[in-house]
């Protein structure tokens, strides 16, 4: 069975100090979240789109997305967990309580507020998961990328054709994930930005999917400009 899984347990704190998390602004007609919530719900082949929320906001969440899709039980809209990748495990517990944890289990884990994810991607996603195991969705990274550990000298630059800038979806047989998970040391989970770097710290492979540059995360007041550029684009939603 395939589910997809739309993280929607942030806060948002980086977008400032506003009234909701962002993944409930309004773009267009309807909020970020009911956009990216389609783009999934669409695809016959998955079994459920899972929809983690912060506690607080599930009640909203169901709400706004009962309005636009109608009463549905192909969306279950769930508790998130602290962290994102507490957050996953969340929805990896729904689905091992509702439906058990078969090896070919996969989710296709997305952010919310990755509202212009595309069907060729997540076409892709699907089928590289149950080829390989797990997969990650990236771009060449357009900007020399320069590391620095002390905030204030560049301490490498490593190749800029070697970089590739991740996006989501991140994709997973979800037994697997929630083992490796499980096996990882406190100083390992903190490390963790993502869930693909769980593979990468175990030495264990993660497919690279072709993204798109306009598959941007709303993170800043700024990124709702873009956004609502792209969204009055038809080039961008597809
Ligand atoms: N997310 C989640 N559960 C968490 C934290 C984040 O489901 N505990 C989700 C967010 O809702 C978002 C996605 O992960 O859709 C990407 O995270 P990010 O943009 O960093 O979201 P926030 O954590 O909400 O933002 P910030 O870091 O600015 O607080």
């Amino acid at each position: 069975m395939i589910f997809a899984v739309v993280l929607a347990g942030g806060k948002g704190s980086r977008m400032g100090n506003t009234d909701m998390p962002k993944q409930f602004f309004k773009l267009g007609n309807k909020p970020i979240l009911v956009h990216t919530v389609e783009k999934f719900f669409v695809n016959p082949r998955f079994e459920k789109v899972i929809v983690p929320t912060h506690k607080s906001w599930v009640n909203h969440a169901q709400n706004l997305i009962e309005k636009e899709l109608g009463k549905t039980d192909r969306v279950a809209v769930i508790d998130g967990g602290e962290t994102r990748n507490d957050t996953i495990m969340n929805a990896i517990a729904y689905i091992e309580e509702n439906y058990g944890l078969a090896d070919d289990t996969v989710i296709v884990t997305h952010d919310a507020v990755r509202p212009f994810v595309t069907h060729r991607i997540i076409e892709e996603c699907i089928d590289a998961t149950l080829q390989y195991g797990a997969c990650d969705v990236a771009e060449p990274a357009v900007d020399t990328i320069v590391e620095c550990e002390d905030g204030k000298t560049i301490s490498a630059v490593p190749l800029r054709s070697k970089m590739y800038q991740g996006q989501t979806p991140q994709c997973f047989k979800a037994k697997r994930l929630k083992e490796i998970y499980l096996s990882l040391t406190p100083e390992e989970k903190a490390s963790l930005t993502d869930a693909c770097k769980m593979y990468v710290l175990k030495g264990e492979p993660v497919h690279l999917v072709k993204g798109e540059v306009f598959n941007i995360k709303i993170t800043y007041p700024f990124d709702m400009k873009i956004a609502q550029a792209l969204l009055n684009d038809p080039e961008y939603n597809k």
